[in-house]
């Protein structure tokens, strides 16, 4: 086929899918904007497409969750919650010997969006910490990097990015020096898209010869994992045990040796922590079993009645928050992010408000959801996994993520987490340092993660310093 018969080859496929609109104007368009098209529309897989406007969208799409026979999932507590201190060092144990033998690397998800902070730009280039402002990449470099002194090994960094935020996820690494990171230990993969539609199913076009396409979600990082060849690349370096977690929460252990021990120990597939719910309808998913498979179900998908039970004691039965903080076995990931009909992470549907072009060829901006996008869920991998293990992490410790601009979950409550985290961790050391009720200092100070990852990290190193600095307003532990 030479050419121009196979673009009127991909044309007609659309056309024979139902989806021609896409070529609409294909013929106002000059020579590289109907390149572009082309190329964009080959990316498309118009089979999954039909499949999920069959399911999601002009369906009846009743289905929904069964919520019957689900049960709590069973965790490991955390030793100051009843948990076994012993459990806990020999996890800790096994999992530095995991650290230091080379087989953990470190994944970012960051190929979302971010629309609900409202910045332009790559989300892990937004400034969060509370004085020096480092961003959340140089955050996490920092935490790998401190980690790697730790156990001796250079820990290898894979990050996904999506098509849409990739060029400036690069150009930051780049004009930052990797953040000093080595170029080589970081690896960015990109994440597939996946067409927006419309009500009826139709494929929406963003301008005359743009289709408009979103990331495929969080749970797309499995298939992207495989089909990048980053798994490969794992395997050639002995890799085996992959730290998953998200880029806008910058108080997560990246490396938690006493986690990897606990997935190591438990041959599990996929671990995950859990934190207890902070009251009973709070969003979050909740960690459950249903026919002996672990699974995470969303709050929107468990009636209310069940999010509030208790139990004899009066504590919440459905208490465990996820945060969204996994180890993925690498063979697991090969198979869930395979071809297999089988392991196939389902779609989610999401009604969105999508910039869209009309017959007319005019750009209309909806105010409200006009169209719908489509989504994997990485925690749907959980019922798909061998030996899922789940254990309590503190929220303290380990999660304030920044998603909106102001409030709940924004750069301003996440400063002010991590300034509880840093007294806590002078506190730990035997420092006495004056905070308000609810554990803020009184003044802004800042530990650098490259000087400790956590706060156990953080003991053996301030007891290590023959001089202290003075913690005081200002004042940068480095
Ligand atoms: P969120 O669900 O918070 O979505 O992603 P978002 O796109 O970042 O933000 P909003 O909803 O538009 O405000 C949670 C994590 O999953 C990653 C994000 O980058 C973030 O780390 N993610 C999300 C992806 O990597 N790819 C996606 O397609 C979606």
């Amino acid at each position: 086929m030479n050419h121009s018969e196979t673009i009127q080859s991909l044309i007609h496929s659309f056309k024979e899918a139902g989806q021609g609109q896409v070529f609409a104007f294909f013929d106002q368009l000059d020579a590289a904007a109907q390149a572009k098209l082309v190329a964009q529309a080959s990316t498309i897989d118009l089979a999954e497409v039909a499949s999920l406007v069959v399911e999601h969208v002009v369906g009846s799409h009743e289905g929904g969750v069964d919520v019957n026979g689900l049960e709590p999932a069973p965790y490991t507590a955390l030793p100051a919650n009843g948990g076994d201190a012993a459990e806990w060092a020999d996890a800790l144990e096994a999992g530095s010997s995991a650290l230091r033998a080379g087989r953990v690397a470190a994944f970012t998800v960051a190929g979302g969006q971010g629309t609900r902070l409202g910045y332009d730009g790559p989300k892990g280039t937004y400034p969060v910490t509370p004085l020096t402002e480092k961003t959340l990449f140089q955050v996490f470099a920092e935490k790998i990097a401190r980690s790697g002194e730790r156990f001796e090994v250079t820990i290898p960094w894979f990050i996904l990015t999506s098509e849409i935020n990739n060029d400036a996820t690069i150009a930051a690494f780049e004009e930052n020096n990797y953040y000093g990171l080595s170029k080589d230990s970081v690896h960015f993969i990109v994440q597939g898209l996946v067409p927006a539609v419309d009500r009826d199913g139709k494929i929406l076009l963003s301008d005359k010869g743009t289709i408009a396409m979103t990331p495929d979600g969080h749970g797309g990082s499995l298939r992207a994992l495989v089909r990048s060849g980053a798994i490969d690349t794992m395997k050639e370096q002995g890799i085996d045990i992959v730290s998953y977690f998200q880029v806008d929460n910058p108080i997560v252990q990246c490396i938690d040796p006493a986690f990897v021990g606990f997935h190591v120990l438990g041959q599990s597939e996929l671990s995950s922590k859990m934190v207890p719910k902070a009251y009973p309808l709070e969003k979050v998913g909740h960690f459950c079993v249903q026919d002996g498979n672990a699974l995470v179900v969303e709050y929107s998908d468990m009636p209310n009645e069940m999010q509030e039970q208790t139990n004899e004691d009066g504590s919440i039965r459905f208490n465990g928050g996820s945060v969204a903080i996994h180890i993925f076995d690498r063979d697991f990931i090969a198979r869930a992010g395979g071809s297999g009909e089988d392991v196939k992470l389902p779609f989610h549907r999401a009604d969105k408000k999508i910039p869209f072009v009309d017959a007319n060829g005019d750009i209309v901006t909806p105010d409200a959801p006009n169209g719908v996008k489509f989504e994997m869920f990485v925690f749907d991998a959980l019922p798909l996994a061998k030996n899922p293990v789940i254990i309590e992490a503190a929220r303290a410790d380990e999660f304030s993520p920044v998603k909106n601009a102001e409030g709940v979950d924004s750069p301003h409550s996440c400063k002010e987490d991590q300034l509880r985290m840093f007294a806590r961790w002078l506190k730990a050391a035997g420092e006495s340092i004056e905070t308000d009720e609810s554990g803020l200092p009184v003044f802004t100070f800042e530990i650098s993660h490259r000087f400790a990852a956590d706060e156990a990290d953080f003991i053996a190193q301030w007891n290590a310093l023959s001089e202290k600095p003075a913690i005081a307003e200002g004042a940068i532990v480095e």
